[in-house]
């Protein structure tokens, strides 16, 4: 598939170092083409490097990984989505008074937000459930990890999820795009242990049976 991301920061660095040489076409949407660390992303990942509006428009598959604060406009810089696939890896988080917590929800989520700019787009949520080390590289885990997609849109799912299997997880389809709201509490449980019960940042989640 065609597939662009926007922000080539840790978590679009990673998913494009875990689709190489995957069967994929991928263009990094980046704001300074010239620096020198996405440039170095770019050889390393075998990645195109592009404006964001340029990543999106020539995109099968648009990756939105960027901070939630600024999402909203940096969407709207992208121009027309109409009849994309957009998979959404953003996780609202911000610091409150007990640290890090959810800034939507859980009567909504960032996937629906999401959905609601962008609605002649197919928004699947996923990739926002593990650290970004995981998109990159997780087979020396012990288990094969899982990873959830939420949407509306059947084919978009199936699409996302070959992409999921081609980067090494299991996905598994959580079902429409409501279901963000479970979606998105799960990526604050694996940041919580990560970061703050001191689990560290190796490992992801596992359907085993
Ligand atoms: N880090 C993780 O392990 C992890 C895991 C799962 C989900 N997430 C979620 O993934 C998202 C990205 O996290 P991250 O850690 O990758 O963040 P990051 O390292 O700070 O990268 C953010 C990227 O967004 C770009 N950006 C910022 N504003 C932009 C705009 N207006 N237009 C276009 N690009 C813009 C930045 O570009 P510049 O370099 O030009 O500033 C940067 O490349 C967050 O929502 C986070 O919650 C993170």
């Amino acid at each position: 598939m065609k597939i662009g991301i926007i922000g080539t920061g840790n978590v679009g660095g990673a998913i494009a170092r875990g689709l190489r040489g995957k069967g994929h076409s991928v263009t990094l949407g980046a704001r300074d083409l010239d620096g020198a660390e996405v440039q170095r992303l770019a050889q390393q990942a075998d990645a195109v490097l592009a404006l964001p509006d340029v990543a999106a428009r020539g995109a099968e598959i648009v990756v939105l990984a960027l901070p939630w604060g600024v999402a909203e406009a940096a969407v709207a810089a992208l121009g027309d989505l109409t009849g994309k696939i957009v998979v959404d890896c953003m996780n609202p988080i911000g610091r409150g008074p007990a640290g890090l917590q959810l800034l939507v929800g859980h009567s909504t989520s960032g996937g629906e937000i999401v959905q609601s700019w962008l609605p002649g787009a197919r928004v699947v949520k996923t990739l926002n459930q593990v650290g970004a080390e995981m998109m990159a590289d997780n087979h020396h885990l012990a288990h094969r990890p899982v990873m959830f997609m939420a949407g509306d849109d059947a084919e978009a799912k199936g699409a996302v999820g070959q992409m999921l299997t081609d980067m090494g997880f299991e996905a598994l389809d959580a079902g429409g795009i409501a279901l963000s709201r479970l979606l998105e509490p799960l990526g604050l449980v694996w940041i919580n242990q990560a970061l703050v019960r001191g689990k560290g940042r190796n490992w992801a989640f596992a359907a085993i049976s």
